[in-house]
């Protein structure tokens, strides 16, 4: 009999959750005004809201909490942190902050204009964010592939060269202070991105002269899928394969809170001195000092330990297989996700799955809502919601894919909590033509609205 597949750990420490009924999750989430962001983490049972600073950390990684240097200037945590970052990115220089957006606040504070333009793959909101707040656009440069969830691509999270080139071609290059291209793509639904693509991208940029920077919270997940996938790089390690695609750009930001597996954290690596230097300042003004950044001493120490182990094969494989396990359940009840799965997430089709639901009635939120009745599953909308107003016509955008997403955190279920949501979404796609409306927002902020958006159901 062939073996199977078992985890590359044992558990050494547990934390209980607790379960509860439906009638209990009917009257907590309508008490939440139905944003799932507003319920107390008692009320979840399983909670796929974000694999963002929701993992376990190893007991190597709580080991070198203990030692962590929390000295005001010149850390010994810090020198670790920026030692193996060198040798993980390949960047020059770097700087720790609090978390990714702090990093995008800090490197956009002094990179971005009013007026840019800042060209990639389908950017994160916090990244869209930061590049509105300064009234620059975004401008998403993803294959066509990406935005249809049954098609099978090996790499959906690529930058089509053709829409990029436009985009170069349209504006000066002064406009453009540098391209962003987010690996693994969250917002394309944790897809990667290819070494070919990353090459290609990287010809363009410097054929126009502009910069390239990397949005890499998942970039191990994005190497692991280069080695599983891209002809060529079978037989290269993890470490390898990064180290390749990072010497392709110019820099990175990053939220370490994904694969840096820490529960808080970020950095920006870079090459050049002089975008480094402007960087610093505004490292300093909000965030602190540079060899600190936001972060204590023990958690620089955690995140070089965990920038490690996240770039080991064996880690990856049971991460990112444990998604596919979940992806792989829901395929055989016939449930409509994004397809090949993504490396920290099932994306739920909510087009597919309540065509029955208007979307101007939020069709995803409402799949998310019932998630977390049925089960006590808490999942996250990112679909109309997410995609916010124009910034110019304060109209709801309608994206392309409504979809809530179901992010696994690292290293924290096990395989009966996959089965048990698996379950729990097949018996919702058994009665969803009983679907018939959704939910309406009576209160929202003017940016970023879903983390605090209060709806009414229909
Ligand atoms: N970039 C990407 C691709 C992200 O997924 C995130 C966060 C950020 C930047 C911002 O980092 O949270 O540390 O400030 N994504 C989380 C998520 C929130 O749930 O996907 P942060």
């Amino acid at each position: 009999m062939e073996l199977p597949y078992a985890e590359p750990y044992k558990i050494k420490m547990v934390e209980q959750i607790k379960r509860s009924t439906k009638e209990q999750r009917l009257k907590w989430i309508k008490q939440a005004h139905y944003n799932l962001f507003n319920l107390s983490s008692d009320k979840v049972f399983i909670d796929l809201l974000t694999d963002s600073g929701t993992g376990a950390m190893s007991d190597k990684q709580w080991a070198e909490m203990m030692v962590g240097d929390e000295s005001y200037a010149g850390s010994l945590s810090f020198k670790k942190l920026k030692k193996t970052v060198k040798k993980i990115t390949g960047f020059k220089y770097f700087l720790p902050t609090h978390q990714g957006r702090a990093a995008e606040n800090v490197l956009f504070s002094a990179l971005v204009k009013q007026g840019n333009i800042i060209p990639g793959n389908s950017h994160f909101d916090t990244t869209k964010g930061h590049i509105e707040f300064r009234k620059a656009t975004a401008v998403d440069c993803t294959i066509d592939e990406a935005f249809d969830t049954s098609i099978i691509h090996p790499f959906k999270g690529n930058v089509d060269l053709n829409k990029l080139e436009k985009v170069f071609k349209k504006y000066p290059k002064e406009k453009i202070p540098f391209v962003i291209v987010t690996i693994t793509c969250n917002s394309a639904g944790g897809q990667p991105v290819s070494i070919q693509n990353i090459k290609e991208v990287s010809k363009l940029c410097k054929e126009y002269e502009i910069l390239l920077y990397f949005d890499a919270a998942r970039f191990a997940e994005n190497a692991y899928f280069i080695k599983k996938r891209e002809l060529g790089y079978q037989d290269k390690t993890i470490k390898e394969i990064a180290k390749e695609f990072f010497s392709y750009g110019d820099g990175m930001t990053m939220s370490a809170k994904k694969d840096g597996l820490v529960n808080m954290g970020g950095f920006i690596a870079l090459n050049s001195k002089e975008v480094f230097k402007q960087a610093t300042v505004f490292n300093i003004m909000f965030e602190g000092f540079i060899t600190y950044g936001g972060m204590n001493g023990r958690d620089m120490g955690a995140l070089a330990v965990g920038l490690n182990e996240s770039t080991e094969f064996n880690y990856l494989e049971s991460r990112v297989e444990q998604v596919a396990y979940l992806g792989n359940k829901l395929v055989e009840f016939g449930v409509p996700v994004q397809q090949p799965f993504g490396g920290h997430a099932i994306f739920l089709d909510a087009n597919k799955f309540v065509p029955t639901i208007p979307r101007e009635e939020y069709r995803a939120q409402a799949l998310a809502i019932e998630l977390y009745i049925v089960g006590g599953i808490r999942s996250v909308e990112i679909g109309t919601v997410l995609a916010d107003r124009d910034p110019v016509t304060r109209e709801n955008r309608y994206p392309e894919l409504e979809l809530v997403r179901l992010a696994i955190p690292r290293r924290t279920y096990t395989n009966n909590h996959m089965d048990y949501i698996a379950a729990t979404l097949k018996n919702i796609y058994d009665t969803r033509k009983d679907a018939k409306s959704g939910y309406v927002i009576v209160e929202e902020a003017p940016i970023m609205r879903h983390f605090t958006a209060k709806y009414k159901k229909i």
